[in-house]
């Protein structure tokens, strides 16, 4: 389990705040940034920021950090700004990322140390006895400010969702300004609960005065059932509601529309499926593919002598297929490659095809960053356990002959939410709805891409260079879901622009 140190994210936060920015914010963004500053004026109650996959929606509290928040630091009595996220995780990240930003306006470490505070499970003020930081020696007692009650002084609070922020104020703020980033799936009392005890007791005096809620409801998968059992409404779904019902939608709510990391044109399918065909891509997948093309291109036999090592001959029909069929989409820059299969057995949540290819195709890349030296990041995802336990199985027996060369990661989609990778090697789930087979009563529950359309959409964003799609795409078009539909359609139309279809 890892543990998140303040004293080395204060010390990152240092070095970040020397670096020069290189870019700057898009025209989405600002108008995001200003929705921020507006809700902590106080001009607005509500507001939300929906950013599809890697559209830089901390980046828009940092930009306002950068800002805002030495004035509203130094000027603002009685505020408290509360930015909470769901994992540790990214909690620790928005800490670092936002001091950054304070110390880049001259605040020292001192100050920091007074006006902020951190909580998480997985968060711990220091390891060492002392640490220097920004030139500065500290101690234990000084570190454990960042985790200690909010007095009158502290004005930024990070806090993970599960933790009780009402019990650690010492005083009374006047007004919470409550930031939920990543609350696709935060159902509504969750942010809440920190203050709910207080908010039951005394509603007008401590209802937060205002919410700023990122997210992505098109991303929103794996919602515990009981959610939808006992009624229990997610926050942005539930914001959107709100504001639509108040006709305040267009004024409330900014979505980012340019991705920094899919690689043009492989936002394409998404795009369509999932956003009106809104979002784009910053980067080509020209640019994005270039360390790979050559990590493949000038190691080819290596890779397949390597391949035919640890048992996979590389001679044979169906690998010599997918060999020449990544090359081609490489070198003719092609960032999705779809490896057409037999449609997913009924009964099973396991599929001897797309395991074996998966794994064929993720070793190709593995070695290919292993040899080259570029050491790119390749990835295996899948909707199912079974299948991604059975691949992560496969590299270790197989990876054994490789000596010092590492196994690629093999996780499920639920567990890949938020994260990304250079390469992503993506076998499907299930294509088909429940009813047009015969009946097995486990297929409901597994044939997820028909209970969760936004599976797919997960599934296929998380790669920063290229995407391989093993499955059957006939098949997930039948579905009726219009989401779904869209997604394969223009998947297909970019054949030979942006996708290879191999079968
Ligand atoms: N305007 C921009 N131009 C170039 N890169 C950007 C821009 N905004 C954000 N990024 C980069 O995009 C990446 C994702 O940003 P982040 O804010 O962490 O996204 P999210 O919170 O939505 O996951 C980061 O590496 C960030 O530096
Ligand atoms: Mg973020």
């Amino acid at each position: 389990m890892a543990i998140y140190y303040l004293d080395d994210g204060l010390k990152e936060a240092f070095r970040l705040a020397k670096r020069k920015e290189k870019w700057a914010l898009l025209e989405s963004q600002k108008k995001a940034t200003e929705l921020m500053k507006k809700t902590v004026d106080g001009e607005l109650s509500l507001a939300a920021v929906q950013g599809p996959p890697g559209t830089g929606k901390t980046s828009v509290v940092e930009a306002f950090a950068k800002e805002e928040l030495p004035d509203f630091v130094t000027q603002s009595e009685n505020e408290l700004i509360l930015y909470i996220a769901p994992t540790n995780h990214l909690v620790y990240e928005a800490f670092k990322r936002i001091s950054a930003q304070l110390i880049k306006k001259g605040f020292d470490i001192q100050s920091l140390l007074s006006v902020v505070r951190v909580y998480g499970s997985k968060i711990k003020p220091m390891k060492e006895k002392e640490v220097i930081i920004g030139d500065k020696k500290l101690e234990r007692d000084d570190l454990n400010r960042l985790v200690s009650n909010v007095d009158n002084n502290v004005r930024i609070i990070f806090a993970t969702e599960f933790q009780r922020v009402s019990s650690r104020l010492e005083v009374e703020p006047k007004r919470i300004h409550i930031v939920a980033d990543e609350a696709s799936k935060s159902p509504y009392f969750r942010v809440f609960l920190p203050l709910a005890e207080k908010i039951a007791k005394n509603p007008e005096e401590y209802y937060p005065y205002t919410l700023l809620v990122l997210g992505d409801p098109q991303q929103a998968i794996t919602v515990p059932e009981e959610f939808t059992i006992m009624d229990v409404p997610l926050l942005m779904k539930l914001t959107e509601r709100v504001l639509k019902e108040n006709d305040l939608k267009k004024d409330c709510w900014v979505m980012l529309d340019t991705t920094f990391r899919l690689p043009r044109p492989s936002e394409d399918p998404i795009s369509h499926g999932f956003y009106r065909g809104k979002l784009h891509a910053h980067y080509t997948s020209r640019e994005r593919l270039e360390i790979i093309k050559d990590s493949i291109l000038d190691n080819i036999s290596r890779i397949t002598s390597a391949l035919d090592k640890a048992g996979v001959r590389a001679t044979s029909l169906d690998v010599k297929k997918i060999v020449d069929g990544i090359e081609e989409a490489i070198t003719s820059n092609i960032p999705i490659v779809v490896v057409k299969t037999r449609p997913f057995k009924s009964g099973d949540t396991y599929d001897e095809e797309r395991v074996k290819k998966a794994f064929i195709i993720s070793s190709i890349f593995q070695l290919a960053s292993h040899f080259s030296g570029y050491s790119f990041s390749v990835t295996t995802t899948a909707p199912y356990c079974d299948i991604v336990d059975s691949i992560a199985f496969k590299f270790h027996r197989r990876f054994h002959n490789f000596g010092s060369i590492r196994a690629p990661r093999a996780v499920t989609v639920q567990s890949l939410i938020g994260g990304e990778s250079d390469v992503i090697v993506a076998p499907l789930g299930k294509e088909w709805l429940p009813s047009e087979i015969r009946y097995h009563p486990s297929e409901e529950f597994t044939t997820i891409y028909a209970r969760e359309p936004e599976l797919l959409n997960v599934q296929m964003s998380r790669h920063r260079s290229l995407m391989v799609v093993i499955g059957n795409t006939d098949r997930l078009m039948n579905q009726r879901e219009r989401r779904i539909q869209r997604t394969v359609e223009r998947l297909e139309e970019l054949e030979g622009k942006g996708t290879l279809i191999i079968s």
